[in-house]
Order: structure tokens, then sequence, then C-alpha cells
């Protein structure tokens, strides 16, 4: 494989020296030419910034195909040199992208801070994260989805099928790689919430295989269809002992139904049994004074995800789609009020705190008396804990419980080098101030409250 570009099948991986079965050259497979930042030239041996090379040729990285993870009926799964079939059918593909008449994204990447990971690797627009063949492959399924007739595929059908398809983009793109090399499963472009060229691209079958990962017709089946398939009988989780049982118990003994309500009035005098708005939680106009029996929310985690700068990857498609949705008229998803720490945005640790005692003070607000503010945090940082607690002083509640669960960060990316990692996060339920009584109403008490059951929790995992 470095030499001729041929595929090379090793007996066993682990070991340093390999010959290529194609061409003979001998070379050491745990060695590259490139790092995570810079490459060295195998025929000068000069060692240069992948970034800086990047800028000065100009445009986006180009990728060439080099081989094929496929599944025979017969012998199984292998890798494959590609051949002239293979390279013949990418260039049909971008040929048809330029002959027909596509739905594709024109929106520009914006700057912040995550995007200038990909700026400076001179991607310019959404569309620019995509190779022709995945952008005609997405852009054909998006006109199959609108183009369904009635008798099949109503409004509501139709939005799922978006759904789905905004599913599909993380998992579909030039940003994508292997989750383990040999497994066949793909990783998708967010999984360390960050914007990433990716050096070695997995480029997916968008519609797939029945073993397919990441692809439309698999997510609809493990994503789409599991999910509502929970909703008509839904379930809770219990584990015990290391072993999983399911119950069922109010309140999830019926099946979960949303009838939307347009106004509060309504909410409460018919049938309805839900509001949705896309706005921000510092307004709750909607909702009088004491009606609420619980707030839920899970708050921006301080400076971990800047989620509009990243959700505007999926905003690039759903706003070619939607368009006449009134959530979806934006230009993107960016929000003054977004409550996150963002210096390239200009949002300071002052701003998050002040964003979060806004949201704090209209959930005080709607709330009744004996109601209780619940919501989720983490952070590896002694400030953003500090201002969370503040902001909930300043909105009017005390911190009546913290409860430890292991977090998203602990089974969804590595923990190593990622900033900011922790593994669990804290639910804190907040009432109303005063307390009852005052013995648990102070940050220091809240904060080795917090290390005493992360501890005893960190022991039982063990
Ligand atoms: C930790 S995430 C929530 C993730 C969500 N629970 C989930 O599982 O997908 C925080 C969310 O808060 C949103 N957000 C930030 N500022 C907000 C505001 N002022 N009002 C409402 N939502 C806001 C962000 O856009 C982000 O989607």
């Amino acid at each position: 494989m470095p030499q001729c570009g041929a595929i090379s099948i090793l007996p066993d991986v682990r070991k340093e020296a390999a010959t290529c079965s194609a061409c003979g050259h001998s070379y050491n497979p745990h060695k590259g030419s490139a790092t995570a930042s810079s490459f060295t030239c195998p025929t000068c041996g000069s060692t240069h910034r992948i970034v800086e090379v990047v800028r000065q040729i100009g445009h986006v990285p180009e990728h060439r195909l080099y081989a094929l993870d496929y599944k025979c009926a017969r012998h199984g799964r292998h890798y494959k040199t590609q051949t002239q079939e293979d390279l013949d059918l990418f260039t049909k593909a971008k040929q048809q992208l330029q002959t027909e008449d596509n739905l594709i994204p024109k929106a520009e990447i914006p700057d912040g801070y995550n995007t200038r990971q990909i700026l400076n690797f001179n991607y310019r627009y959404w569309s620019d994260c995509f190779n022709e063949r995945q952008l005609y492959a997405l852009s054909t399924l998006i006109k199959g989805i609108l183009g369904l007739p009635p008798e099949v595929s109503d409004k509501n059908t139709k939005e799922f099928l978006i759904l789905l398809l905004s599913s599909c983009l993380e998992f579909n793109n030039m940003f994508c790689s292997f989750k383990g090399r040999g497994t066949g499963a793909v990783r998708h472009m967010f999984s360390h919430h960050v914007l990433s060229p990716e050096k070695v691209p997995l480029e997916n079958n968008l519609w797939g295989t029945p073993e397919s990962s990441g692809s439309f017709s698999t997510l609809y089946y493990s994503k789409l269809r599991k999910a509502k398939e929970w909703c008509l009988r839904p379930v809770e989780r219990i584990i015990n002992g290391g072993k999983e049982k399911e119950l069922i118990a109010p309140p999830l003994d019926k099946p979960i139904e949303a009838r939307f309500a347009h106004s509060w009035v309504e909410l409460v005098n018919t049938d309805a049994n839900a509001i949705v708005r896309c706005a921000s939680s510092t307004s709750l106009v909607y909702i009088p004074d004491q009606q609420v029996d619980a707030v839920i929310t899970d708050p921006p985690y301080f400076d971990n995800v800047n989620y509009s700068e990243l959700a505007d990857f999926f905003y690039a498609w759903l706003g070619l789609v939607l368009k006449d949705y009134p959530e979806f008229q934006g230009e993107n998803t960016r929000h003054e009020e977004e409550a996150i720490v963002n210096l390239t945005q200009g949002k300071t640790p002052d701003f998050y705190q002040d964003m979060l005692f806004r949201v704090f003070r209209e959930a005080h607000r709607v709330l009744k008396d004996e109601g209780a503010l619940v919501f989720t945090f983490h952070h590896a940082t002694d400030d953003a804990w500090i201002r969370v607690f503040k902001a909930i002083q300043d909105a009017g509640f005390y911190c009546a419980a913290a409860w430890p669960i292991q977090g998203e960060m602990s089974v969804g990316v590595p923990l190593l080098g990622k900033k900011n990692a922790i593994e669990h996060d804290m639910i804190l339920v907040c009432r109303k101030w005063p307390p009852p009584n005052l013995s648990f109403s102070r940050w220091d008490q809240v904060f080795t409250r917090i290390l005493v059951e992360t501890d005893s929790l960190s022991q039982r995992t063990l």
C-alpha cells in the first residue's frame, strides 16, 4: 500500500514489519507519513504542517479513492483496490450532479470557534464537507422524499423521513471515518463535537445494506422506528446487579402521543397535551405565572459544545427542504441569546451566567411554589459550576439535591485529550427559596455533596 497503492491483507497487524504482496515493498504498518497535524514527504523526507500546505493550495483538500470495503454474499467481507469500474461510477455521479437539477445547500460557513477548524482548511460552503457522489445521493434522496405522492406519504410522514435524512447527514460526509478498523461501523463527524477534517475519510453507502451503519435504510429501523415503537409501548430500564429489566409503570403505562395546542388556554381546556416553541427560554410569555409543576431542562455546558456552530451543518440542508416553515427562515441557527461561552462570538462567562439566570428566573415565574426546576450539567472547572450555582441563587432557587449519572462523554467519545472531559453528568434539583431548613443551601455544601456522590458512584462502577 505505501508504495504501489495495492491493498495488502496483513496476517498479523500487531507486527511492525510487513511486505506488500503486490510490489514486495517492505514497510512498518504502524508508521505512516502523517501525524495528526503534519506529514513527511516520502521522497525528500521534509516535514510540513498540513494546515499550512492546504492554505497554500487555496482549495478544499482533495481525496483519492484508494480502496473499497465490501461484503460478498459468498466470500464475506473484504477490502479491494479500486478498479476502473469503481472510478467510472464516481465520475458518473459527478456528471449527474452537474447536469441534473439537484438540491444542494448553498449556505456559506460563518466564522466561529468550531467553524474556524475547517475554514482554516479552505472549506467555505457547507456543501464542501461532502464529495460529489454524496451530494448527488443526498439530493436524489431528498427529491425522492419530497416527491412521494400523497397516497403514500402525508406531511407528517414526509417530516419523519426528512428527520431520518438529517440523521444520515452526519454519517455520510467527508469527515467520517472508521469506528474501529475492520468493524465496518462508521464514526460520524460529530463524535467529538468539533469540526475536524479527516485525512482518511470513509464514504458510506447512503441507502445502505442490511448490515450498514449510519445509512438511511438501517437508521430507519435502529433510530426512527425504534423510537416510535418505544412511544407506543414506553418502558423504563432498570439495571440491577448488571442485569437489565424492563419496567412498565405510570406515567409510562400508556402510549406517548403529542396532541398539540397553540396556546396555554387551549392546552388546559382541551385534550391537548403539548406546546412546542422554537424560541429562547428566557421568555415563556405564553405561560402564565405559577402554573407549572416542573421545569425539566438541559442547558448548554458552559464552553463545551457550540451547538449552533455545529447545527448549521444540518440546517444548511434542512433550510432547503423546509423553507416554508417559519422556524427555518433564518440564515443560520445562531441566536443572540444562545447561552454558551464562545469568545469568538463575543460570549463571555459573564454572558453565560446572565443567560442562565434569565432562563432560571423565567422558570421561577411559571413554577408553582412547590414546583421543581430540574436540569443536568457537567463540567470539569470550578468556574463553570460556580456560575451555574450563582444563576440558580440569583433566580430565587436553592439546590435541593444533586444526583450524578453516567454522562454522554463516558460512553460516546474517548475521554482522553478532550477539553473539559468529565465522566458524570449531575442532575440538579432546585426548589424555590427559602429551603425548609438552611442546611443544604450553600455552594460549598453542594460541591462537597457532588464530590461525595461522584466518588461513591465511581467506586460502584469499578
Ligand atoms: C445540552 S444541549 C441539550 C441537548 C438535548 N437535551 C438533547 O439531548 O439533544 C443544550 C441546548 O440548549 C440550547 N440553548 C442554548 N441557549 C438557549 C436559550 N437561550 N433558550 C433555549 N435553548 C437554548 C442549545 O441550542 C442546545 O440545543
